[in-house]
């Protein structure tokens, strides 16, 4: 073996699963030995059946609690400093998310900055922090960004308008996670088709990277699996507590690998997509991935291949070409099925920007992990093709 082709993998976090899982929060608890508790919180569950259970499990613990909820989309510094001195008046000893993925990032930040000192641009890049977060646990209600489990988060730096990702890969992911499909019944269905792809699209770039390797395919094929297996159903009843907890397990299982293998041509131009024409990130994602799926397909035949199998298509027979063509089809009648906008035009993304954004693409250097090398020239197509 090249020493090149050596590859490491890492999950430190500690996944308690099931329908009605989020009742092992106050053993949980009860091990960090903490009684005061710092809540990030998406204001959208303030009301619910759901977020009360978490209240009532944490009055019976007589655990002291003081929570946050103003986060918005894509959150930003002054957020986290605002969130950071809520946390620290508290004088929490424990963080707790129940949220999505800016909830769950907001929750990593604050962490950080309660045992390292200093401001959350300090940590932006790899490993830039030395001392180990506050206890972190995190209760997804959504299935996509698996953000409990990875390595990173990402802030917005309203200074220079851009954002920061902050990763390490032993120190970042939550101590503990609560998947439990109860938290995600009053997801609106369009979040729920949003935010699924986002989870099957990390499943589908992580598998197909350069970078990645045999546990990672492991992880990434099965999450394929579960997400386009069980998202039909799910989005059409979130109450479908059997599909719900699979779409949070093939979430978190992608969540596992992507922070490992990189991402590729689908997020680097969704990126600019979703910041250019304020489109959410899950949504932004799944208007680009058939378009980059058929681009990279010569670039992985095989592995195209077992995305077909992976998403129930039959391939038994059919030649390496056929089998990889025909998951480049399954891709785009998934998206089809979950009524995705055919082309960038009908989310209303207009042309005028395209060269600017083939441009950013191209110095993103996604191709560090995209399985087929792209030119500035190459996105300019995409996003062409894409319209
Ligand atoms: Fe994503």
């Amino acid at each position: 073996m090249l020493t090149s082709d050596l590859s490491s993998f890492l999950c430190p976090t500690r996944i308690h699963l099931g329908i009605g899982s989020h009742t092992q929060l106050a053993n949980v608890l009860k091990s960090f030995q903490s009684d005061r508790v710092f809540i990030t919180v998406d204001r959208a569950l303030l009301a619910s059946d759901f977020y009360r259970r978490i209240e009532a499990i944490l009055a019976a613990q007589n655990i002291q609690t003081a929570s946050f909820s103003d986060i918005e989309a894509d959150p930003s510094d002054t957020t986290v400093e605002r969130a950071f001195a809520t946390c620290l008046q508290h004088q929490a000893t424990a963080i707790l998310a129940v949220g999505g993925g800016s909830t769950m990032d907001v929750a990593k930040a604050v962490g950080i900055l309660a045992t390292n000192g200093g401001r959350i641009h300090d940590y932006e890049g790899i490993e830039k922090f030395k001392h180990r977060p506050l206890p972190r646990i995190a209760i997804p209600t959504t299935a996509g960004t698996g953000s409990e489990v990875s390595g990173s988060c990402v802030i917005s730096d309203t200074t220079r308008q851009l954002k920061m990702s902050i990763r390490h890969a032993s120190m970042n992911p939550a101590d503990v996670a609560i998947l439990d499909p109860l938290a995600l019944t009053t997801m609106p269905a369009h979040v729920a088709a949003h935010s699924g792809m986002d989870a099957f699209v990390h499943a589908f770039e992580s598998y197909i990277s350069r970078q990645s390797n045999l546990m990672t395919d492991a992880l990434n094929l099965h999450a394929m699996e579960l997400i386009a297996g069980n998202i039909r159903s799910f989005v059409a009843d979130r109450s479908r507590l059997d599909a719900g907890l699979k779409m949070l397990c093939g979430s978190a299982l992608a969540g596992m690998a992507f922070g490992q293998t990189g991402l590729g041509n689908v997020h680097c131009m969704a990126r600019f997509v979703g910041a250019f024409f304020h489109l959410s990130h899950g949504l932004s994602n799944a208007l680009c991935l058939p378009h980059v799926a058929a681009f990279n397909m010569n670039a992985a035949l095989e592995k195209y291949g077992r995305v077909a199998r992976a998403m129930e298509y039959r391939v038994d027979g059919l030649s390496r070409l056929d089998a990889a063509r025909t998951a480049v089809t399954a891709i785009s009648e998934l998206c089809a099925d979950l009524a995705i906008p055919p082309r960038l035009r009908d989310a209303g993304v207009t042309e005028d920007r395209f060269e600017e954004m083939a441009g950013l693409c191209a110095e993103a250097n996604y191709n560090r992990w995209n399985p087929r090398h792209t030119t500035s020239a190459d996105f300019l197509e995409l996003f062409r093709k894409a319209h």
